[in-house]
C-alpha cells in the first residue's frame, strides 16, 4: 500500500545545527502513530518541513505518492495534510462554529464568496455542527472562542483541522498546556478522529503517548532513532539512554 507519508532523507539545519537530520520515515493510511522526543529534537521543525512553513535544506516529501516538497502550504492542506500548532492559533473573536465555517467555506474555495446559494450554507452548517459535535463543542459553539476553556480551545482547533478534510493530521502537543482534567477529553477526542485520517500525534506526556500510539517515532538530536510499535520503543536501550531518568517502564501495558 502507498503510505500517506513518506519522507526521504529530511533535513534542516539552522546555521551550523542540524535540527533535522537525514529523516526517512513513513506512515500507512490511517495510521496512529507518535513522535516523541526531548525538548529541541526537531519534532516541530519536521512538522515545519513537512507543513511548508519551513523548506527543508535536503531530501523530499511525498503525500499519498505525490512529491510535495515544493508545494505551497495551502496546495498540502489541499491535498489532505494539515496541522494543528503547539501553540493555540484561533481567532479569539469568532465562535467555534464560525471557525470551523470559515475552514469549510475555504476549504470549498467559497471563502471569498458572498454570494452563494443559501443551500450551500445549509450543508456547511449541519457539516460544521457535526465535527463539533464530535469534537464535544456543541454546547460552547455560539460563544466567542475567548470565552470558552482552554482545553476546549484545543479541541477547536482539532475541528477546524478536520473541517478541512484531512487524510493525514499532524499534532503538535495538542493538550499543551491543558489541565490534567481536561487532557483526558483533548485525547478521547484524539482516540475518536475519523478512522481514515492517519494522525501523526507529537506528545510529551508519556501515558497519553502509550494510550495513543500504534506505532511510535523517536527522534534525538534531530535524528530518527527507532520507529517500532510501543512495546519495542520502552524496551530500547537507546530510547531509555535518550531519556535518563524518566522511567518508561510498564508504559506498553
Ligand atoms: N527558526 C529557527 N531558527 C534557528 N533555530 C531553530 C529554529 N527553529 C528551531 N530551531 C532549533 O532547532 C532545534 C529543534 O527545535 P524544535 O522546536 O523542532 O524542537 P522540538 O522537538 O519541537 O522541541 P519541544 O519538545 O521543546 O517542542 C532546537 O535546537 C531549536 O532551537
Ligand atoms: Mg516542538
Amino acid at each position: 500500500m502507498t503510505p500517506i507519508l513518506a519522507t526521504d532523507r529530511l533535513s534542516r539545519s539552522f546555521g551550523g545545527l542540524r535540527a533535522v537530520n537525514e529523516v526517512t520515515f513513513s506512515l500507512a493510511p490511517g495510521a496512529r502513530q507518535a513522535l516523541i522526543g526531548p525538548n529541541g529534537a526537531g519534532k516541530t521543525t519536521f512538522v515545519n518541513i513537512l507543513t511548508g512553513v519551513i523548506a527543508p535544506s535536503f531530501g523530499s516529501i511525498r503525500l499519498a505518492g505525490e512529491d510535495i516538497t515544493r508545494l505551497s502550504r495551502h496546495q498540502r492542506v489541499r491535498r489532505g495534510m494539515v496541522r494543528t500548532f503547539q501553540v493555540n492559533q484561533l481567532f479569539p473573536d469568532l465562535t467555534p462554529l464560525e471557525s470551523v465555517l470559515l475552514a469549510i467555506f475555504e476549504r470549498d474555495g467559497k471563502a471569498a464568496n458572498l454570494r452563494r446559494p443559501a443551500w450551500r450554507e445549509e450543508a456547511a452548517a449541519e457539516e460544521a455542527a457535526a465535527i463539533l459535535a464530535r469534537l464535544k463543542l456543541a454546547d460552547v459553539m455560539d460563544l466567542p472562542t475567548a470565552e470558552i476553556a482552554y482545553g476546549k480551545r484545543r479541541q477547536l482547533e482539532i475541528a477546524v483541522a478536520l473541517a478541512c478534510r484531512p487524510k493525514l493530521l499532524l499534532l503538535d502537543e495538542p493538550a499543551a498546556g491543558v489541565p490534567d482534567g481536561e487532557r483526558q477529553d483533548i485525547m478521547a477526542a484524539i482516540a475518536a478522529l475519523p478512522r481514515d485520517v492517519a494522525v501523526l500525534l507529537i506528545e510529551h506526556d508519556m501515558d497519553l503517548v502509550f494510550r495513543f500510539a500504534e506505532r511510535i517515532a523517536v527522534l534525538v538530536g534531530g535524528t530518527l532513532l527507532v520507529e517500532d510499535v510501543p512495546e519495542r520503543v520502552a524496551a530500547d536501550p537507546r530510547v531509555r539512554e535518550a531519556y535518563l531518568g524518566e522511567s518508561l517502564d510498564g508504559r506498553a501495558a
